[in-house]
């Protein structure tokens, strides 16, 4: 497996224009990353695709474009499945989209390729309205660990999983968990970023937890691939 490790270049040619209505996750330096690692993964064609926490479906649409043979978009937002739909719709693309989470997303499966960009932001207080786009309890891992766990429900023999991160939110938890869960894990991609509002906003409280150092005002995104046999 061969690691993409950037800086400063962008992570794709084109960012394409997608319609985000209020309170929808704005694609951003995850998102570019994981698309990024998707295409490098050698995803084949006619793959049956999972994008669970979808948001505007920005990588659902992605792999739709690489070639994948369907694509169901998951989320429990109702504003971020409008989004999908209409997005797909725009392009003639074939995503399902899908209100729920894992449970919801299993039923459809198993998939030969699992794509997540789940919440990750460590937070102090259960999360609310927007901010369920990206806060995920006191360890950031309230969605995260599940995924890990469970990915062997979701991911089909031979297929993987794509699963995009921050340092902060415990990358040795995830390969731990699936490995525990029998899949194969390795990070495959990785970039350093500055702190966004969110994260600067909170970083008193995640100095105060031990997630990151006195000071520190970047993080580590990162991405895992983790293959069932
Ligand atoms: C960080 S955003 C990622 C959006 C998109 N995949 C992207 O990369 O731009 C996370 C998304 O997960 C959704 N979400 C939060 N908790 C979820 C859960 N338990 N199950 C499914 N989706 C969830 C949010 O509504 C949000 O759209």
């Amino acid at each position: 497996m061969t690691a993409i490790t950037s800086s400063a270049r962008p992570l794709t040619p084109a960012r394409p224009w997608l319609l985000r209505p209020p309170g929808v996750y704005r694609p951003q330096d995850d998102t570019w990353l994981l698309a990024s690692a998707l295409r490098a993964s050698g995803m084949p064609g006619g793959a049956r695709v999972l994008d669970l926490c979808t948001g505007t479906g920005a990588l659902a649409l992605t792999a739709a474009a690489a070639g994948a043979g369907s694509v169901t978009a998951v989320d429990i937002s109702r504003r971020a499945l409008a989004a999908v739909w209409a997005n797909a719709r725009l392009r003639r693309l074939p995503v399902r989209p899908v209100r729920g989470g894992l449970a919801e997303a299993a039923r459809g499966g198993p998939f030969d390729v699992v794509l997540a960009n789940p919440p990750y932001v460590p937070c102090p207080v259960p999360a609310t309205g927007a901010a369920r786009a990206w806060d995920a309890g006191p360890d950031g891992r309230i969605v995260l660990s599940p995924v890990c766990s469970e990915a062997p429900s979701l991911v089909a023999p031979g297929g993987y999983l794509l699963l995009v991160q921050s340092a902060v939110s415990g990358v040795g938890e995830s390969l731990d968990q699936l490995r525990a869960a029998g899949m194969t894990a390795a990070v495959v991609a990785s970039r350093f970023i500055p702190f966004g509002p969110v994260m600067r906003e909170r970083a008193e409280f995640l100095a105060a937890a031990g997630l990151i150092t006195a000071g520190q005002r970047h993080e580590e995104l990162v991405v895992i691939r983790a293959d069932r046999p």
